[in-house]
């Protein structure tokens, strides 16, 4: 057996933490599959600004997942894989690139405010177990979808 981490954090509240983070993980793993489909199938009059609108949140999403899941590696536990499992943890719906624009943009929204919602309900394990490095990353996360949100809400605004 692998030397359990001596990090100052409870074995206990590690598997809580880390339970928080698989959840964080599979709605920010879904958002980005979704995001990136959009980024693909979005048509319209406005393709060339959603594309690129998208492409930049896919590309941000994609980067934070590898760390997201890593803080669970230092954490001592194992990171979830694989579609099965990020399905369901996940509580974030494929997309459909059938739909229009408009629709799509309104879904990757609510979608963000999800994950917002995810982020809010999971920092309190790491505040009170004074894991600050957890809620560094769950800060960074927010900061990040609420800047995307508000990117997507400005583009329906009329
Ligand atoms: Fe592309």
């Amino acid at each position: 057996m692998a030397t359990a981490p001596n990090i100052g954090i409870s074995a206990k509240q590690r598997a809580d933490i880390a339970q928080g983070l698989n959840k964080v993980l599979a709605d920010s793993y879904a958002l980005y599959l979704k995001t990136h489909g959009y980024h693909w199938n979005v048509r319209g009059p406005y393709f060339q600004s959603l594309h690129i609108l998208l492409e930049g949140q896919y590309n941000e999403e994609w980067a934070a997942l590898d760390l997201i899941a890593e803080r669970i590696r230092a954490l001592g536990e194992l990171a979830p894989q694989g579609y099965a499992a990020f399905g369901n943890l996940s509580s974030i719906k494929d997309g459909d690139g059938e739909k229009d624009w408009e629709s799509m943009i309104k879904e990757l929204l609510a979608d963000n405010e999800t994950v917002i919602a995810t982020l809010r309900g999971a920092i309190e394990a790491p505040d009170e177990a004074g894991d600050e490095a957890t809620v560094d990353l769950y800060t960074q996360r927010l900061a990040a979808h609420e800047k995307h949100a508000w990117m997507l809400r400005s583009t329906l605004s009329k």
